[in-house]
């Protein structure tokens, strides 16, 4: 014991300065999230402290270790992003506002893009519609004041949304268990039974008559909650009087993508953990938290049994409304990847990915015009559109900055195999 203790007091000052530096990081990191609010000289003061990966872009993937040895290996900035075939982009016209963690659900040649984040301090309470025949923002209307802003499970039958719980308010407010459908036709909302408990972004579709709720996380934002539940709706109503208890789903956590394709239920990605509210923070002020990012894939078929299939080419988070079904396959663009190892620093990804359902086989299609994370994704008439989101602060630095409201599109060209 004697002899430990004065290291141990040693390294009691090295743990403080260690949670301090990560407490100064956090803020640095919302301040990056958003450009609006301004930094601390202090704080960018300390950010110098930290070794600086070479912004080479040349040298992306490449690991380089110091030859003194006593700092360890210096990694790319770039190292998580992976080689794929660059693609042409038209710049659409922008959405009339900018959006971070908002929904989109596409129906026939229209988008609807929903709530999400302005600034940190700021969300929207309306839906934007975007027509990909007439290539315009074609309509405008609002969301019941009772309805989350951010983080919601959405899913669509062609023609009601179905809209369970997510975060109520800005900063790092918790969920709200409040679901509701939209009658898009009518533009008309109706209350559905809320959810046993709320939900901070879980993965919801509509399999075989029911809408399905299952992971996210719990009230704090942070604890990965793995229970499912469903309820049997049809053509906007709901059939049962409360929701039933599901399967768990084998891991829980926010972010995911989870789309039906033939009868089969997959959830993609994803990851555990969040930026939760400052304790007394009378703001909820956010502040970060470890987070782990999977590549994970499950499945639900005829068996009712959670199979694992192959992972994603990298963990890959924040892409719940970033996927479309083309061709038999699931079409994925963008997201976070896990946190730079050094920096601890977010890293965006410029990636499309592919899943082909066929040969359960993953490829990287394409490269997006620039990192971005909870971009809101569409597919029509052969072409693969993107808006909002955040995207990163350019080709040599894939941490997050701008929260965009632009629209771009692309020609996919994915043959059947
Ligand atoms: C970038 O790295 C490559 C390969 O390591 C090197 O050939 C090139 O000169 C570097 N460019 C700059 C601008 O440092
Ligand atoms: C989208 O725009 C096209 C061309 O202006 C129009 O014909 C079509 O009705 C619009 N779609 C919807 C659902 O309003
Ligand atoms: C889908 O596959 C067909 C047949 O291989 C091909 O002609 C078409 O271009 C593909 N669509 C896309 C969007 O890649």
């Amino acid at each position: 014991m004697g002899r430990g203790k004065h290291r141990k007091s040693t390294k009691l000052v090295f743990v403080c300065v260690g949670l301090l530096g990560a407490a100064l990081i956090a803020d640095l990191l919302w301040a990056s999230t958003f450009p609006y609010k301004s930094s601390s000289s202090s704080t960018l003061a300390f950010n110098s402290n930290y070794p600086h990966p070479s912004s080479n872009s040349s040298a992306k993937e490449e690991v380089t270790d110091k030859k003194d040895g006593v700092h360890g290996r210096i990694l790319s900035k770039t190292f998580a992003d992976l080689p794929g075939p660059q693609l042409k982009w038209d710049r659409m016209s922008e959405s009339p506002v900018p959006r971070l963690d908002g929904a989109a659900i596409q129906i026939k040649d229209q988008l609807f893009v929903f709530a999400g984040y302005g600034t940190i301090d700021l969300v929207h309470s309306h839906v934007d519609v975007y027509n990909f025949t007439s290539n315009t923002w074609s309509a405008r209307f609002d969301m019941p004041k009772e309805m989350a802003h951010s983080h919601l499970g959405m899913v669509t039958d062609g023609r009601y949304i179905y809209i369970v719980t997510g975060q109520y308010g800005p900063q790092c407010r918790g969920p709200t268990a409040h679901t509701f459908v939209l009658d898009t036709k009518t533009k008309k909302w109706q209350d559905m039974p809320p959810l046993p408990v709320p939900r901070y972004a879980p993965a919801t579709q509509l399999w075989r008559g029911r809408l399905h709720v299952m992971g996210g996380s719990k009230e704090n934002r942070y604890t990965p909650g793995v229970d499912h539940w469903s309820i049997a709706v049809k053509d906007g109503r709901v059939l049962d009087k409360e929701w039933r208890t599901e399967m768990p789903i084998p891991r829980g956590g926010p972010h995911r993508a989870c789309v039906v394709v033939d009868d089969r239920l997959y959830v993609i990605g994803g990851q555990e953990g969040d930026f939760m509210a400052k304790p007394n923070s009378p703001i909820f002020k956010c502040s970060r938290r470890n987070e782990v990012v999977y590549s994970d894939v499950y499945m639900l078929d005829d068996e009712m049994k959670w199979k694992v299939l192959p992972p994603m080419p990298k963990p890959d988070s924040h892409i719940e409304f970033a996927w479309a079904v083309v061709n038999n396959s699931i079409v994925i663009a963008g997201g976070t990847t896990e946190k730079h190892p050094e920096t601890k620093k977010m890293i965006l990804v410029g990636e499309i990915f592919q899943f082909h359902l066929d040969t359960m086989k993953w490829a990287v299609v394409g490269k997006l015009p620039y990192r971005v994370k909870t971009t809101l994704v569409g597919f029509w008439d052969g072409w693969l559109y993107f808006t909002s989101g955040q995207r990163d602060r350019g080709p040599d630095d894939p941490t997050p900055k701008k929260v965009i409201g632009e629209m771009w599109r692309t020609k996919l060209s994915l043959p059947l195999s």
